[in-house]
């Protein structure tokens, strides 16, 4: 039987309370991305024919992350029943017999596609099932609703933690809170919840019990706990966080990259590494970043929107900012800052450098402490250093500025003309030396040292 026509409900209208948070709760987030990202890639694996959010008031940072898919306002926020009836109003196709909607939760960052699949391959079973809970079974299941189950094991209700007796807290199985269910029964029992609870809020779980009630056919799909962690707490995210680190870590050793110490290395959600890489301890990956093959990245590195290629070495120490691109076989050193600037293949800055929007020439050499002035207080310039040039130690290159190919400036330059290709150029006060002098120099301030004393 072929899939039914599907909507999503995303329900990301939850202030965050037990966060203590100004952000809204799912722009939190986890590998470098709002929690509510990862939820809408996910989601969007199944192909719904819609989706929708539900935001609460001055949440426009939400709703440009959710754009071009619609946004709904839940005003005031009164419980997750509540929510989904507000994203129904825009949903009244989805009242037909062959239709189905997913409810999801923004604060379910780990879920996987595999798992929403499972739950609408249930939905395919005969007699259709108007209603798939997940279940799961915590470790710690404090703060989650507990299924409540007939000694058939069919589904009869979901109570919440703060509404259980003590007998129901024992209950292992939790509720993980995605369900997906007929448009039909959907849009037929959502009016007919009540705030009958402690918060004072209409409860999207109160539906099984109604659905038992009025003996709706209901089926539960097991996830695991990793995947389907609320996150409601800080310390709930940073546990998510270490979760989506090792799910990174495993895939990057698994494409072919050693981490030598994998629990010091902190990946983005979008990192992408290639073979024979080397990632020594505590380097941190941010967003937009690309490693090509053999590449070695040293100790202590942070990378942010950079592309690193093939067989290039970095650190330790390094700092790669934004807008760059470390050419193949290039070595970027210690203590080295790179910012919106391209490095040529085979080019070298091995220690303690600026490089901020430049362009460095394939095979340059840039000496040690050299800066690329690149900001007047006012705007930013551009430097261009030419292929195969040296730049030798201290020098400062104040943009915009070119140093030509095959050109070389002296150590210690302050460099604010063009250099041609293949000329020398020394921008520096000229050395003058006096014979004798130092010797003259003690000779003085030991005399004056005599006197005083005497
Ligand atoms: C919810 C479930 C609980 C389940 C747990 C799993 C209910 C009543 N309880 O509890 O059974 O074990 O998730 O993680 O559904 N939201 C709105 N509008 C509202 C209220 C909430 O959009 O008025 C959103 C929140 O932003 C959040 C989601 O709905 O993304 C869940 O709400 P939350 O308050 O976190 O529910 P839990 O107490 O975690
Ligand atoms: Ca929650």
């Amino acid at each position: 039987m072929s899939a039914e026509k599907l909507a999503v409900v995303v329900l990301a209208a939850g202030k965050g309370t037990r966060m203590r948070t100004d952000l809204p709760k799912v722009l939190h987030p986890l590998a470098g991305r709002p929690m509510l990202g990862h939820v809408l890639d996910t989601v969007a694996a199944l192909e719904p024919a819609e989706t929708v959010v539900v935001v609460g008031a001055g949440m426009e940072a939400v709703q440009a992350l959710v754009a071009p898919r619609r946004c709904v306002l839940q005003e005031p926020q009164e419980g997750t029943a509540h929510a989904v009836q507000t994203a129904l109003a825009v949903l009244g196709d989805f009242k037909a017999a062959d239709r189905e909607v997913l409810v999801v939760f923004g604060d379910t960052p780990l879920l996987t596609a595999a798992t929403l699949e499972a739950m609408r391959a249930e939905r395919r079973a005969q007699p259709r099932p108007d209603l798939v809970l997940l279940g799961f079974r915590p470790a710690d299941p404090t703060g989650y609703g507990r299924l409540l189950l007939d000694e058939a094991g069919r589904p009869t209700g979901i109570v919440e933690h703060r509404d259980a007796s003590e007998a129901e807290r024992r209950i292992g199985l939790c509720n993980a809170g995605p369900m997906l269910l007929s448009g039909a029964a959907l849009f037929e029992d959502i009016d007919r919840i009540e705030k009958k609870n402690v918060q004072g809020e209409y409860y999207l779980t109160d539906l099984v019990g109604l659905a038992s009630a009025t003996g709706r056919g209901m089926a539960l799909v097991e996830a695991d706990e990793q995947e389907v962690r609320g996150i409601n707490t800080r310390a709930e995210l940073a546990v998510a966080e270490a979760v989506m680190q090792s799910q990174l870590r495993g895939r990057a050793m698994a494409g072919g990259a050693t981490l030598v110490d994998p629990t010091t290395v902190w990946l983005s959600w979008d990192s992408r590494i290639g073979q024979d890489v080397t990632i020594h301890p505590g380097v941190i990956l941010g967003p937009g970043v690309t490693i090509g093959d053999g590449v070695e990245i040293r100790g202590f590195c942070h990378l942010e929107g950079v592309a690193v290629e093939d067989g290039a070495v970095v650190g330790p120490y390094a700092r790669l900012r934004p807008g760059s691109v470390i050419g193949p076989g290039a070595h970027v050193g210690n203590f080295v800052e790179v910012k919106n600037a391209q490095v040529g293949a085979g080019a070298k800055a091995n220690h303690l450098s600026y490089i901020g929007d430049a362009s460095v020439g394939p095979g340059a050499n840039v000496g040690a402490g050299t800066i690329t002035c690149n900001y007047d207080g006012f705007g930013k310039h551009w430097t261009e250093i030419g292929a195969g040039a040296f730049i030798g130690s201290n020098s400062a290159l104040v943009a915009p500025v070119t140093v030509g190919a095959g050109a070389i400036v002296g150590a210690g330059s302050v460099v604010t003309e063009d250099v041609e290709n293949d000329a020398l150029a020394i921008a520096r006060g000229k050395q003058k030396s006096f014979a004798g002098g130092a010797a003259r120099f003690r000779e003085q301030r030991q005399g004056h040292k005599k006197r005083d004393a005497g």
